[in-house]
């Protein structure tokens, strides 16, 4: 639908349509005619939306703080949980991943050789030496923030944690390229290299997803992608950027008996962290992680 130059624009700003989303959807209206993938207006945040995600994803750091200042040797992972579980629900929200798809907990915990969607559980006691993600994901008013961080249980051995250290960089260098008129294979891309050249593999089968009005939205973020190709990024964009890493093989398996544990394949740690990024008319801000 075409909306008059004079008319307030769709995106709810207040401002006229001409100064406000008109250029940027000619741009893409254009972009589109030469062959390019570009995000559908659904896509598009509003500024409203953008400050109902910025408040579940203010949440979703502020668990993850709690968890930062809480974790070390002794802690079960079934405690992690319960933390999550509890701190979120006491400031108003909602722990996404319980009961989605059947997920039975309220947070993922990944530790060593798990890739990722480790389910939490009593019977697991964190070790001096482990390497751990725990990946938050948040329901606020409606709108959905996921990011997730590293941590390293005491002592950690220097190839381990520089597996921890070099997958988040690989998020920053993967974050540079987050502007507009990019790809989202530019970031994949670059990933993927960083990952790369210092010895690693990176998972295939999964990774990163569009959110805000929902947890999983389009598109899907892949970090072995080709450069210059995928979703041209237009502001108003958010997804997340989480790499698994795997000091290893690039290979893995899912748990058979619980559908959801994903595990390296040859045994060998895996690493990842997860922010959740705004595309901005002049780059991009970072919204969680
Ligand atoms: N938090 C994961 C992600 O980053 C999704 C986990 S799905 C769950 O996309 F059900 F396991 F929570
Ligand atoms: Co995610």
């Amino acid at each position: 639908m075409e909306t008059p130059k004079n008319r307030p624009c769709w995106c709810g700003s207040g401002k006229a349509y001409a100064l406000c989303h008109m250029e940027l959807d000619f741009k893409l209206a254009m972009l589109r005619r030469k062959g390019q993938r570009t995000p559908p207006r659904e896509l598009l945040k509003t500024p409203a939306q953008i400050e109902g995600i910025r408040r579940s994803a203010a949440l979703n750091m502020a668990v993850l703080d709690y968890v930062a200042a809480n974790i070390g040797p002794g802690i079960t992972t079934g405690q992690i949980d319960q933390w999550v579980h509890d701190f979120t629900v006491d400031h108003g929200g909602i722990p996404a991943p319980l009961n989605y798809q059947g997920f039975p907990a309220s947070v993922c915990t990944s530790v060593n050789q798990v890739v990722c969607h480790g389910i939490p559980s009593h019977r697991q006691v964190l070790q001096e030496g482990d390497i751990i993600n725990v990946d938050c994901s948040t329901i606020f008013n409606g709108y959905f923030s996921d990011s997730s961080r590293m941590f390293c249980i005491g002592r950690v051995n220097d190839t381990w944690r520089a597996l921890v250290d070099n997958t988040k960089k690989a998020v920053e260098q993967g974050l540079a390229q987050v502007q507009p008129w990019k790809h989202l294979g530019d970031v994949g891309d670059a990933v993927n290299r960083f990952a790369r050249a210092r010895g690693y593999s990176v998972v295939r089968e999964i990774g990163g997803h569009g959110i805000g009005l929902k947890f999983h939205e389009e598109p899907y973020v892949s970090f072995v992608s080709q450069a210059g190709t995928g979703m041209v990024l237009a502001p108003g964009l958010v997804f997340t950027i989480e790499p698994m890493i795997n000091l290893g093989t690039h290979r893995i398996t899912v748990d058979r008996r619980n559908g959801w544990t994903v595990r390296t394949a040859d045994g060998k740690p895996s690493a990842q962290w997860e922010i959740q990024v705004l595309v901005t008319e002049h780059g991009h801000e970072v919204l969680c992680w």
